[in-house]
């Protein structure tokens, strides 16, 4: 069940500094100009490395090129190596999630004392010791507005979880522009995980008014603006509409976070490599039908708010949100993706152990009950 408990107190946070809009990257050279900040580190994949220069940056410059996708521990420890030497006053992370969280860590975790593990759960971490912006790349993870970073461990192949205010950016330069040059594909599945950020806090056991407002918007404008951006890249309403979406989703997860959606599709980023967006794409209709019998009127505005036919039937719930990920072209079957079958019960295992997802959900979720969306997404 859903509290949406206005006397419930909650805490908001965001960046105390947002310039969204084409054309604003370059504001990143210019608020580290007036801040008089003359060492930067910028944290990237090698993609956007290789166009730092749109940052406009001066001074010193250290331009860690070498994040991965569903970063893990090593790439972590590599990055905050060349932190360490570079003494940076300000970091930022350019790029998707994963340059995005890691260039959080890059922010507090150098000459601190902590290590990664020490600091894993909420506000663990001592202090912000660069100052932080954030230049996302894609339109899904939301990163630029949140306090969350999540870093792959290869021992367990868990997601190590670090939450803290620290890690609040002091800037976010969203500008839909650096987002033109996604592929179609990526396009489709981040923009499907921006989605599933504001489904689960609309649809979450925390969630509150003053989040709903974000998670409903963010979902009409997946709803309006996701088919026209893989229709067409060079759309750049569609893509700034998106922009949007993911940042509304960002704020979602501050204080109320994702649930089922995200524990479901973690295993098959942790063990099968599979990237983020297309594993909560492929999850996303599973989910939504599973809870749609415990949040009936929610269910309904999720789908009226995409565009789609009205339905609370679980069937009827799943057939549209599967059809509607089907058309963006998301692969929806875990074969395809290249995950045996044979891992299926263990990662309903690893699944059904992420408390701190499941235990947002609206309904109770048993293991068999992740597991038999496995095998139905199979
Ligand atoms: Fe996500």
């Amino acid at each position: 069940m859903i509290q949406n408990d206005l006397t419930r107190p909650i805490e908001l946070l965001r960046p105390p500094r947002v310039a969204f809009g084409g054309g604003t990257v370059a504001e990143v050279g210019r608020w580290v100009r007036e801040h008089g900040f003359t060492r930067t580190l910028v944290v990237a994949d090698a993609f956007n490395a290789q166009r730092v220069d749109r940052l406009a940056l001066e001074g010193s410059v250290t331009v860690f090129a070498d994040i991965k996708p569903e970063p893990d521990v090593p790439n972590l420890e590599a990055l905050l190596a060349v932190a360490e030497r570079a003494e940076a006053q300000v970091v930022v992370g350019f790029g998707g999630g994963s340059a995005m969280d890691l260039a959080k860590l890059a922010a507090v975790l150098p000459g601190s004392g902590q290590t990664i593990h020490e600091v894993v759960g909420p506000e663990k971490v001592a202090a912000k010791r660069a100052a932080l912006v954030q230049v996302p790349t894609t339109a899904g993870t939301g990163s630029e507005a949140g306090t969350r970073a999540l870093v792959t461990d290869p021992a367990t192949l868990n997601k190590l979880a670090v939450q803290s205010v620290h890690m609040l950016a002091d800037l976010a330069v969203v500008d839909p522009d650096l987002t033109l040059s996604v592929p179609r594909a990526v396009t489709a599945a981040t923009g499907v995980d921006a989605l599933a950020h504001c489904v689960e806090a609309y649809t979450n056991r925390k969630a509150h008014p003053s989040i709903d407002l974000y998670a409903l918007e963010g979902i009409r404008l997946v709803g309006r603006f996701l088919p026209r951006a893989v229709a067409d890249g060079e759309d750049r309403e569609a893509r700034a509409g998106l922009a949007l979406a993911s940042y509304y989703g960002g704020i979602c997860l501050g204080p109320v976070n994702t649930a089922a959606g995200h524990a479901v599709a973690y295993p098959l980023g942790t063990r099968h490599h599979v990237a983020h967006g297309a594993a909560n794409a492929l999850v996303f209709p599973h989910v939504l039908a599973f809870n749609a019998p415990v949040v009936p009127e929610r269910t309904a505005a999720i789908l009226a708010a995409l565009g789609l036919p009205p339905a609370t039937e679980p069937a009827a719930v799943f057939d549209a949100a599967y059809q509607w990920c089907r058309a963006l072209g998301c692969e929806m079957r875990l074969s395809a993706l290249g995950v045996p079958e044979d891992d299926l019960p263990r990662m309903a295992d690893e699944a059904h152990a992420i408390r701190r997802l499941l235990d947002n959900n609206p309904r109770d979720v048993g293991r068999d009950d992740i597991l038999g969306m496995y095998r139905a997404a199979y």
